[in-house]
């Protein structure tokens, strides 16, 4: 099947259809037994994501047990900073560490050179992908958005207040406008190599975009996120972005009109009639797709609190483009049956 017959590209494209696809945020991970087995097999999380053979695997998991419409690419956002030259370990419980860098003399270390050799295994992820998965499901890749992936390389880890990144951002924007640059300039080659290899869409995630004010969300996430799509389509102008500026509220209007992108990814907390009314409709009257936005805890949860938040989305969001997704990604507690239940309503 060519790329724009995929269920997932038409609603990309702005079409509404009478099943829309689905997919799911982390749809490859923890709660999958055959998943916890090729993690135990590959050593770390990191061979895990350099491992090309293991990372299809991994990647074609969800998909064979499930019949999702499209496979996410498995990797991580912190590869970029990585394939800068930042080093990156994850520890078991206690999620990524690097070592941080809080100022322009510590951001002289990181260069470009070598991302392209330093990530080599992932295209070659997506080339496997683009191969061997089934004729009918789209392939995505993805990148964090600078700001997310920022918050990271200055704090070093997970952050609750992101104290130190806004620190350095809002006393010293221009220094941290480079670091923000940079990351423009390392996605946009990144995610080029990955349509490149034979993804057919990407997806930004922003997961950290909720932690600012006004004017900082305009100023770090909506303006790179803007830079992204703009270079990303001087070359490949039929490429649809999706975009997922987690926790923004009211912000979701300004990103759906300013960012470029085609699909909004919506998280949990957003109200549906708002959002069909203000963000949903085709990309020609400033308007995108919406994805979303069950909340991964009733996914946990399972049975009747679960089908009837479906049902709710489905006759909100289903009236316009739409693809079903999770307002984040699927926690590592949920049982796979409760996946395969929602699978089985959402194909109908
Ligand atoms: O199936 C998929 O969605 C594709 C793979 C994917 C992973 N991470 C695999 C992963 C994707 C799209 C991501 C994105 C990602 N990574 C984000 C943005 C989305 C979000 O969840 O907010 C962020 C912030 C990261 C950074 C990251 N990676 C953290 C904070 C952690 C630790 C927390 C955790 O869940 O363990 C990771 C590790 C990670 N990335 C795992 C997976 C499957 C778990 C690692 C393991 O197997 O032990």
């Amino acid at each position: 099947m060519q790329t724009e017959d995929k269920l997932l590209i038409r609603a990309l494209r702005g079409e509404t259809l009478a099943r829309p696809p689905f997919w799911l945020m982390r749809q490859a991970g923890r709660y999958l037994p055959e998943y916890r087995a090729t993690r135990e097999q590959a050593g770390s999380f990191l061979d895990l994501c350099f491992n090309a053979d293991l990372a299809t695997e991994v990647t074609l998991q969800p998909i064979r047990r499930f019949g999702m419409d499209a496979a996410i690419l498995f990797a991580d956002i912190l590869l970029i900073p990585h394939g800068l030259g930042q080093p990156l370990d994850y520890r078991e419980g206690e999620g990524p560490i690097l070592e941080p860098i809080r100022n322009v003399t510590e951001l002289a270390a990181l260069r470009m050179d070598d991302l392209h050799q330093r990530v080599a295994p992932v295209y070659e992820t997506v080339r496997r992908l683009a191969a061997e998965l089934p004729q009918n499901v789209a392939l995505i890749g993805f990148a964090g958005a600078p700001w997310t992936v920022a918050t990271y390389m200055v704090e070093g880890k997970g952050s609750r207040d992101h104290a130190i990144v806004k620190q350095w951002a809002y006393s010293d924007p221009d220094g941290f406008g480079q670091l923000i640059q940079l990351l423009v300039t390392a996605t946009v080659e990144y995610l080029a190599k990955q349509v490149d290899a034979g993804a057919e869409a990407v997806q930004l995630f922003d997961t950290w975009a909720g932690a600012l004010s006004e004017t900082a969300f305009k100023r770090w996430c909506i303006e790179p996120v803007q830079q992204i799509t703009e270079q990303l389509r001087q070359r490949y102008p039929d490429l649809p972005i999706i975009g997922f500026p987690r926790g923004v509220g009211a912000g979701y209007k300004v990103f759906a009109r300013t960012a470029g992108v085609n699909g909004v990814s919506l998280d949990w907390t957003v109200p549906l009639d708002w959002a069909a009314a203000e963000l949903q409709g085709s990309n020609s009257q400033g308007k995108v797709t919406l994805q979303g936005n069950l909340d991964p805890r009733l996914l946990v949860i399972g049975g009747p609190a679960m089908e009837t938040e479906v049902r709710r989305i489905l006759e909100t969001l289903g009236q316009g483009p739409f693809i079903f997704n999770l307002g984040h990604g699927i926690v590592p507690e949920t049982p796979p049956e409760h996946v395969g239940r929602l699978a089985e309503m959402l194909r109908g």
